[in-house]
């Protein structure tokens, strides 16, 4: 693998694009990001026409692999019908009734384009029905670049206060944030003890702190936020953006048994469009219809509902989470097999699909140049084997044993050079 076109691509798109990349966690790819020419399964070709096993799957949308023939037949169809439509249609309700039949807890649904935009709206309803404003988040997690709650990786340092993560950032909104511990019991009992005198309106929660590390919720961690929220009158929201769809179709709630107030989808929602929605308790989404603001040009666009209506449907077979389960279990023995028999070159985790590297004990960060997850990224890429800089490894039903044994096999050379 040259990677070649690769860099003189980059080198241009520095001269037109802010930073080179189009999203700035991609500029930290290593040496520069993979320029991809076409996709499809499990794999992306680059510019050269090198080809390499893809286990980024667009940072999380893609479950079913790239270019699922349902998801793009049924978009395809839509295109030659409308693209973007400032009125009613009816896919808009039937991609909703499709992602509600899947989500537990599902009653109502609003549509959103990312992430970060439908975490605002959901905190805003949350806002608006209890009339407190701050919200309890816990240390380390990511919920969207927007001001409100995009805090420091130190903020674990400074008790309960949130720090500013980027520069620019208005540190008077972080006001709004309490900063707890994730699986921490008696730190979030002290919290919420005084949640009304604190003003707090909302918990919000990654359930599987996709973003922070993979780590699963204790069972009484999430039944004790659960209850305390009961208890004081808070909203209890789950950032489902990465793990919605991917750990369960029903999402934390069907995995881990504990239903949230609201919760969050994005990514694989739309099957690798764009769209994201907020799922929960009718009486705290039908405020929209009562004063609380929500709106977006291409909500419920045409083309993202088509996909969302047709993901939803190939998600309804269990047989394709027997498959994402199976598949990451034999990723889990054959990879993780080949780390287990070099200890100094740090682990795996992972909860279903969503794996992440751990560093050999002592090396607490994965960044540097020269740790060994460095040495894996770099060999890995040159074998033809496109990883995460944040060490998150993402399969879907597109791959397969023969792609998990190629990756074993070009991470063992790696290992041993
Ligand atoms: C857990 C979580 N929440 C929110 C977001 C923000 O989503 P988006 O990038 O679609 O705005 C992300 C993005 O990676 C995420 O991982």
């Amino acid at each position: 693998m040259s990677l070649e076109s690769s860099r003189i691509a980059f080198r241009r798109a520095q001269r037109s694009l802010g930073g080179g990349v189009a999203s700035g966690l991609r500029a930290s790819m290593r040496p520069h990001p993979l320029f991809v020419d076409r996709a499809h399964g499990a794999h992306v070709w680059d510019l050269d026409g090198d080809r390499y096993i893809d286990y980024v799957m667009a940072w999380g949308p893609l479950v079913l692999g790239h270019g699922d023939s349902r998801v793009m037949g049924a978009v395809s169809a839509m295109m030659s019908r409308m693209q973007v439509i400032g009125t009613s249609h009816v896919l808009e309700y039937t991609a909703a009734e499709a992602v509600l039949d899947a989500v537990p807890h599902g009653e109502r649904l609003l549509w959103s384009n990312t992430g970060t935009e439908a975490i605002q709206v959901a905190l805003r309803l949350a806002r608006a029905a209890t009339g407190r404003r701050r919200v309890v988040k816990f240390s380390r997690s990511y919920h969207g670049w927007h001001d409100t709650v995009h805090a420091s990786l130190a903020e674990a340092d400074c008790g309960e206060v949130a720090v500013p993560a980027s520069r620019g950032q208005s540190p008077s909104v972080l006001d709004d944030l309490i900063v707890s511990e994730f699986n921490d019991i008696p730190r979030i009992e002290r919290i919420l003890a005084c949640a009304r005198e604190r003003d707090v309106a909302a918990v919000l929660l990654d359930p599987i702190m996709s973003n922070a590390g993979v780590e699963s919720p204790s069972p009484a961690f999430l039944a004790t936020l659960r209850s305390l929220c009961d208890r004081h009158g808070v909203v209890l929201i789950f950032d489902e953006v990465i793990g919605g769809f991917r750990i369960a179709r029903g999402g934390a709630a069907e995995r881990f048994g504990v239903p949230p107030d609201l919760s969050v989808f994005g990514k694989a929602v739309a099957g690798g469009f764009t769209q994201s929605a907020v799922v929960g308790r009718a009486d705290l989404i039908d405020q929209v219809a009562h004063g609380v603001v929500h709106a977006g040009t291409f909500n419920g666009n045409p083309i993202a509902m088509a996909a969302v209506e047709a993901t939803m449907r190939v998600l309804s077979d269990p047989a394709v989470y027997d498959a994402l389960e199976s598949i990451s279990t034999y990723f889990r023995r054959v990879v993780g097999g080949v780390l287990t028999a070099a200890p100094e070159a740090g682990g795996l985790r992972n909860i279903g699909s969503l794996f992440q590297y751990v560093p050999p004990s002592g090396l607490t960060s994965l960044h540097g140049t020269d740790g060994p997850w460095s040495t894996i990224l770099s060999g890995m890429l040159a074998a033809g084997v496109l990883l995460m800089p944040s060490g998150k490894v993402l399969l879907s039903t597109a791959h397969s044993e023969a792609d998990v044994d190629d990756t074993a096999a070009a991470l063992d050379r790696v290992l041993r050079r």
